[in-house]
């Protein structure tokens, strides 16, 4: 939250960014959805470190699991452009109540933010401007990592046998 508050307000106020722009980027995104098969618009934007946004909005396929959320989409776009170090995530939704990260985006924004050491800052906003602001690992304990032990994952595969699921 600290480093998230200085990036606001050095680099980023110099460039015109704080979190209402993050959200307000955000909402932009929500309008380019490509959602043909749920009609549900997301839109996602991310704060570097380096103190640039970037943009992204869930887009889907007729293949249903091709289909990508907002906030993975937010990322891929910052990568492509040399970015991989994120202080904040704002999302933003029609829904009324805050839409937080699905499970899957909550493991990819934390792999990332443990690369550097550091938590992500997530501000959701809903349809109404109810606001939400927490944080990825706040909401997200005992994610996959790099120190998920071999023997954990041997043991999880055991169980998967042992309960006849495949
Ligand atoms: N979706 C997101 O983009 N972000 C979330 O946090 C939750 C869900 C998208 C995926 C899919 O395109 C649609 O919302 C319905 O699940």
């Amino acid at each position: 939250m600290q480093e998230f508050d200085k990036a606001c307000s050095e680099k980023n106020q110099e460039k015109g960014w704080n979190l209402e722009s993050l959200v307000a980027l955000a909402k932009a995104a929500k309008t380019k959805a490509s959602v043909p098969l749920s009609r549900f618009r997301v839109g996602a934007a991310v704060l570097t470190r380096s103190g640039q946004i970037f943009e992204g909005c869930n887009t889907e396929s007729l293949i249903p699991v091709l289909g990508v959320c907002a906030e993975r989409n937010a990322i891929n776009h910052a990568i492509i452009h040399g970015e991989h170090e994120f202080l904040a995530v704002a999302v933003v939704s029609d829904l009324t109540s805050p839409l937080l990260p699905c499970g899957t985006c909550l493991q990819y924004l934390q792999e990332f933010g443990r690369q550097q050491g550091r938590d992500i800052l997530i501000v959701a906003e809903g349809r109404l401007g109810d606001r939400v602001v927490t944080s990825v690992d706040a909401l997200f304990q005992g994610g996959f990592s790099r120190d998920t032990s071999v023997r954990d994952i041997q043991e999880s595969f055991r169980w998967s046998d042992d309960d006849g699921a495949y």
